[in-house]
């Protein structure tokens, strides 16, 4: 099969080798710690025709209100041309700033625009984090799973990464409290990327009160939390601890990723250091950009276009769900999610050989395409390999019947063959 996967193998989740010997130049330690995404080596894969691809992270494109964001881009360029071309503050479009701060009040949180740093996507976000508060060998305590693209954020930067235990709650107080020393915990209490799990109220609470008693900074992230397909999430993290939250936040689920902007509410005492990072990072997010979207924003677009987006998407969750009923073998574990954009798979137990890294490149072969589990692993070497992730929003539900199909096909075939795998290894232990 002529594809990159026999050599994007669980060495490229974790090893520093391969990416630091392809230079003829002596780099930095720090880029021996950059590795190419599994995610984005996946895509390329699941554009080949024929592919079903379960396996993006990204919005639905033929969602996007294009028209809308054409009249704003006229409109900027009509009344504001010089302005929307000039450079622009660091800190952000002023009236974008004051629209998160607005956004945020309405949520009963205590934010002010001067706290509000416009940034490229809440990638960025993680970056500047990262840059701020951590130091080689600091340790940041992450959820289990988490989202792969924070680990990419923070590893230039050298830290211990500790995966904080959970239950079916999420990640558990006592888990953080022992984590006590923490720069800070990254947490994403909406439909997590990639579990697809909402954080209960109470377990919000719990946190945010062990994290106060160990002095520990949350990083809450949550790109997902207006994509809900049942009921509203319960309120966020940063209102129950102003002082000691950074609150992230993106506009690429709610409108579209392309323009590249997110934010970040830091507390007063870190957001100079946050700004000074930005400005050393890139001088400040496109003028222009922030202006369109303040432009669609203003005109009142997510309250319009948020109903349709969910609508659409809920149904796909729905085809998904009721899919993997039907198709997935005995022993396949999952939570529909209530938002977001993922399922969550967990394979059976009884098959203890199964490795959904190994499975993919057949997955792709048989038509189909996932993440596997392996990636959203701070320790790739120690993750559990039987699990793995699935996106339905990009995908029809004719097609996620399809692909569901397949993928049941691949895996159960898998599952069976660990099995007879290890019974017949436990015969031969036994006689
Ligand atoms: C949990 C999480 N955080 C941050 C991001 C980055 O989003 P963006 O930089 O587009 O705002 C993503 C993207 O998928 C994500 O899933």
């Amino acid at each position: 099969m002529n594809d990159p996967l026999p050599t994007q193998r669980m060495s490229d989740l974790g090893s520093t080798e391969a990416s630091s010997a392809a230079s003829p130049f002596r780099l930095a330690a720090r880029a021996a710690r950059l590795n190419p995404s599994i995610i984005r080596e996946i895509l390329k894969l699941t554009q080949r025709p024929g592919v079903i691809s379960l396996a993006g992270g990204l919005p639905a494109a033929e969602l996007f209100p294009v028209g809308e964001v054409r009249e704003a881009a006229d409109r900027v360029l009509r009344e504001t041309p010089r302005e929307a071309l000039q450079y622009a503050p660091s800190e952000g479009f002023e009236p974008l700033r004051e629209w998160v701060a607005q956004s945020l009040q309405a949520q009963g949180v205590a934010a002010s625009a001067g706290q509000v740093l416009i940034t490229n996507g809440s990638q960025q976000g993680l970056d500047l984090i990262g840059k701020v508060l951590l130091d080689p060998g600091s340790t940041v305590a992450v959820e289990s799973p988490t989202y792969l693209g924070a680990l990419q954020a923070f590893a230039p930067f050298e830290p211990e990464v500790i995966e904080l235990a959970g239950d079916a709650d999420g990640p558990t107080p006592e888990a953080l409290r022992a984590a006590r020393g923490a720069r800070f915990a990254y947490l994403l209490p909406n439909f997590q990327n990639p579990s697809g799990h909402c954080l209960p109220e109470g377990r919000r609470a719990a946190l945010v009160d062990a994290a106060r008693e160990a002095r520990m900074p949350i990083v809450e992230d949550d790109p997902y939390g207006e994509l809900w397909y049942d009921a509203a999430p319960p309120p966020g993290l940063v209102g129950r601890w102003p002082e000691g939250v950074l609150r992230l936040g993106s506009f690429s689920k709610v409108l579209v990723p392309g323009l590249r902007l997110g934010w970040l509410l830091a507390p007063p005492g870190l957001f100079p250091k946050l700004l000074q990072a930005k400005q050393a990072a890139d001088l400040h997010t496109t003028g222009f950009n922030q202006r369109v979207a303040f432009e669609v924003l203003r005109g009142g677009l997510l309250e319009r276009h948020l109903p349709i987006v969910r609508a659409r998407y809920r149904e796909r969750r729905d085809a998904m769900a009721d899919a993997l009923r039907r198709h997935l073998g005995p022993g396949w574990r999952w939570e529909t999610p209530g938002g977001g954009m993922f399922f969550w798979l967990e394979g059976p137990t009884h098959a203890p050989g199964l490795d959904t890294l190994a499975l993919l490149p057949r997955a792709v072969e048989r038509g189909v395409a996932f993440v596997p589990g392996a990636a959203f692993y701070a320790d790739a070497m120690r993750a559990p390999t039987n699990r793995l992730r699935l996106s339905f929003v990009t995908v029809e539900p004719a097609v996620i019947e399809d692909g569901v199909a397949r993928l049941a096909r691949v895996l159960g075939d898998a599952a069976d063959a660990a099995a007879s795998d290890r019974a017949s290894k436990a015969a031969i232990i036994a006689g």
